[in-house]
């Protein structure tokens, strides 16, 4: 299953939905790669780009909130670190399962469900909160 960039999951924040879209092309690349029956090591290549894509992300998203000084950051921060706990999980059933409907359906689970749902409610509201500030230009 392919996630689609739509216009209402733009924060307004160019450098984060850039970093957004580049996210799903990485995880639409690892999901065409398990349809097609691509070898576990292809697989586990780019789940791991998809990792270090994901942790440099939120990195840069937790720097900016602070920079800014938005108030929730902290509950934002514990909300990237839970995401992050359940990608590693998956990385650990890849490695000790190899690649598995049960592997495929959980990565799908975590991008379509968590992650969507965390860039249109926490991440527009931080947008929002950056535009207001007026620091950052949309
Ligand atoms: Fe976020």
């Amino acid at each position: 299953m392919r996630v689609e960039w739509r216009e209402h999951l733009s924060v307004g924040v160019e450098e984060i939905d850039a970093q957004h879209r580049s996210l799903f092309e990485k995880f639409n690349t690892l999901m065409e790669a398990c349809d097609q029956g691509k070898g576990g090591g292809e697989v586990v290549r780019l789940f791991g780009f998809l990792d270090n894509y994901i942790n440099t992300h939120f990195a840069d998203e937790e720097r900016l909130q602070q920079r800014l000084g938005f108030p929730d950051h902290e509950r934002h921060r514990e909300q990237h670190q839970k995401f992050i706990s359940e990608l590693a999980a998956m990385k650990e059933r890849l490695f000790s399962e190899g690649l598995s409907r049960l592997f495929v359906a959980g990565v799908n689970r975590l991008m379509t469900g968590w992650l969507i749902e965390h860039i249109s409610g926490m991440d527009r509201a931080f947008g929002k909160f950056a535009r207001q500030e007026g620091s950052i230009s949309a």
